[in-house]
């Protein structure tokens, strides 16, 4: 792997940078606060072209690679892990399932839009009974002539209600086991298809993750998403995906507790002297630093071997529980080295750690990626 970043990666690095600078991080604390969803920067997003960033211009994205891609979920997340995910949830479950095993006719239909950021995409797999064991899902997907119909719900959606297009997953027969799951993509407004709760979180608040109820919706054959029986395999593939976009969000927050942190160490002055003239402050700083290097290290050789068309579940694993688990440990040292004021709301430490949190949690608990890590180490 070559770890210089080519001319356009810099080029997407250095324009998302100025972009979430100017853009995302003035309203980011406010967000946080109220909760509203971020309508204004996502409207911005698709006129700057990050809505489909990795996929070809054919289909009305940018032609860059995941890479790219990576990268600009990264800076967005420093400033904003909010916007962070709301960019990798759209992209990386909403949109890549389509471009990777829909039809012609399926991508001109929903990819487009959703690569131009006209609409927006969602990822429904996660049921109240089927969280880590995403097998057991209980939705169903029965056939009748020429459409399904979809009994069942989801929970944790992340883009919920906000989201125009849904990949979702349902059993097409009653059995248990993953081999009569399928793939679906369904539309907002679709009559049976509505969103219950909204749920109240500790982090990424203005995010929205909603329940998603099916209620006799009737899907057409030709939203099928591959084959019957393929779904499951379809999910996991593109939670490999997925997760590498969770990694990059987590990276950014984790770089924005060490640049809040090295700010901090030195402005604040105790004994006479800035708090980073104190090796314990030194030694905190240099291995928040150390850590996050590993973890960018992880988190984009992840994307280039998916760049390459290596296999790379083992790699987005292993980037997203590195980055996730070092996003959670930075921003407690971020806090402890803002001591009393990192517990308030005039610095935007204790939000980095409530945010971090839910790196460590979806697209796979960092249990789940030692799972998927151990499963293809032991194959
Ligand atoms: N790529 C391709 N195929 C895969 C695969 C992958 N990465 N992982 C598994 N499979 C295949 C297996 O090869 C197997 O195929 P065969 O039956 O033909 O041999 C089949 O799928 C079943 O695999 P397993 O037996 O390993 O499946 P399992 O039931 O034991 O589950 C698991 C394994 C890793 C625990 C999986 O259920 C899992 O990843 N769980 C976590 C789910 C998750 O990440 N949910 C997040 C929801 S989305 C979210 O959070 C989004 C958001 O809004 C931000």
């Amino acid at each position: 792997m070559d770890l210089n970043l080519t001319q356009s990666q810099k080029m997407i690095q250095q324009m998302v940078r100025t972009f979430a600078q100017n853009e995302v991080a003035p309203g980011a604390a406010e967000r946080d606060t109220t909760g509203e969803f971020p309508w204004e920067v996502v409207k911005k997003m698709a006129q700057y072209n990050l809505l489909g960033i990795p996929f070809p211009r054919k289909y009305e994205g940018s032609g860059a690679d995941t890479l790219s891609y990576i990268i600009a979920v990264e800076e967005l997340s420093r400033v904003c892990a909010t916007t962070g995910v709301i960019v990798s949830a759209h992209t990386s479950l909403g949109s890549h399932p389509i471009y990777q095993f829909g039809t012609e006719e399926q991508k001109e239909l929903f990819l487009i839009p959703l690569a131009r950021g006209e609409k927006l995409g969602g990822f429904g797999l996660t049921e109240p009974n089927a969280g880590t064991d995403a097998g057991s899902l209980q939705t169903t997907a029965i056939r009748q002539k020429d459409y399904y119909r979809l009994n069942g719900s989801k929970i944790f959606i992340t883009n919920g209600g906000i989201a125009d297009t849904y990949v979702v997953f349902a059993k097409t027969s009653p059995e248990r086991g993953t081999k009569n799951i399928a793939a679906f993509i369904v539309e907002k407004g679709t009559p049976g298809f509505s969103f219950g709760k909204k749920e109240d979180k500790m982090g990424i608040r203005a995010s929205s993750t909603t329940e998603l109820i099916f209620n006799d919706c009737q899907i057409p054959v030709e939203n099928l998403l591959g084959q019957e029986g393929e779904g499951f395999k379809i999910a996991m593939q593109t939670l490999d995906g997925g997760r590498i976009g969770i990694a990059a969000q987590a990276l950014g927050i984790a770089q924005a507790c060490l640049d809040a942190s090295v700010r901090y160490a030195k402005e604040r002055e105790q004994f006479g002297k800035p708090i980073g003239s104190l090796q314990a402050i030194q030694w905190m700083l240099a291995d928040m630093a150390t850590q996050i290097k590993a973890a960018r290290f992880l988190t984009y050789q992840a994307a280039w071997y998916k760049d390459q068309k290596r296999p790379f579940s083992t790699e987005a694993a292993m980037a997203k529980l590195f980055a996730s688990e070092t996003a959670m440990q930075q921003s407690i040292k971020a806090v402890q080295i803002h001591g009393g004021y990192g517990y308030i709301k005039d610095y935007p430490v204790e939000r980095f750690m409530r945010d971090a949190k839910i790196t460590e949690l979806y697209e796979g608990t960092s249990e789940v990626q030692r799972l998927v890590i151990a499963a293809n180490l032991l194959k």
